[in-house]
């Protein structure tokens, strides 16, 4: 059967990982999370003090760039590729509301952008590839044969973040999820170097009111329709 590149869009917790993870599983493709290499390299940046809730110097970041590996790993019991920062598996460290306040400024430093495009273009070059983010349709894979983009309503994306972060720190409040949900928003829509922005040819799924089963049923569905 024919080999696609499925470039998945759309804002942030709309689920495209969970879609993507579950699409790529059927098909035996891979999956890549861009999403993950931004916040490897803004988990990198914390660490080092380049950027916390008053400063950021994004020069010093500039500056350390060759020296940021970042990769992934297929873990088999997880069963898909997590993300490493400098050799250490952060697929977990990547995931706190902390890393999320800040990753939205480290994705707009052009050159971090130009370095993560690269890298992702020669992970994808094989075809056989899910990558799920802001601009895979519209800069990383302009020419991918299925091109989607998520959407759902600001406060359905709020409780699902909430949801998955609650678990894991009791402390978390909505209201700060909320917030966060809706200034990532708007650094992603509004900066200068690759916007999310809907590709013209992308496909457009609302899914504020859809199951994960019926998401998963109509992108089979226009993978079936491309692969013939
Ligand atoms: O998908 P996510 O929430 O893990 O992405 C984290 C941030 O990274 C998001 O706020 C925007 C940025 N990002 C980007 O600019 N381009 C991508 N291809 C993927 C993510």
């Amino acid at each position: 059967m024919k080999k696609i590149t499925i470039a998945i869009d759309g804002f942030s917790s709309t689920g495209k990982s969970t879609l993507a993870k579950a699409i790529a599983k059927t098909l035996g493709y891979v999956y890549i999370d861009t999403g993950a290499m931004y916040r490897a390299i803004t988990l990198f940046a914390m660490r080092k003090g380049y950027i916390d809730t008053k400063h950021f110097d994004g020069e010093k970041l500039v500056e350390a760039l060759d020296e940021i590996d970042v990769h992934f790993e297929y873990n088999g019991e997880r069963g898909f590729a997590e993300v490493y920062l400098n050799g250490e598996n952060v697929e977990d460290l990547v995931r706190t509301l902390e890393v999320s306040q800040f990753v939205s400024q480290i994705a707009e430093v052009k050159e971090v952008r130009k370095k993560l495009v690269q890298q992702q273009q020669n992970l994808g070059k094989a075809k056989g590839v899910v990558m799920d983010g802001r601009d895979i349709g519209t800069v990383v894979f302009p020419d991918a044969e299925l091109k989607i983009f998520m959407n759902a309503s600001a406060d359905v994306r709020a409780q699902r973040r909430f949801d998955e972060l609650v678990v894991k720190d009791a402390t978390i409040q909505y209201a700060d999820v909320y917030k966060n949900v809706v200034e990532r928003d708007h650094i992603d829509t509004t900066r200068k170097d690759s916007p999310l922005v809907k590709a013209e040819d992308a496909i457009e799924i609302d899914n504020s009111n859809l199951t994960r089963e019926e998401q998963y049923d109509i992108l089979l569905k226009l993978v079936g329709e491309r692969v013939k």
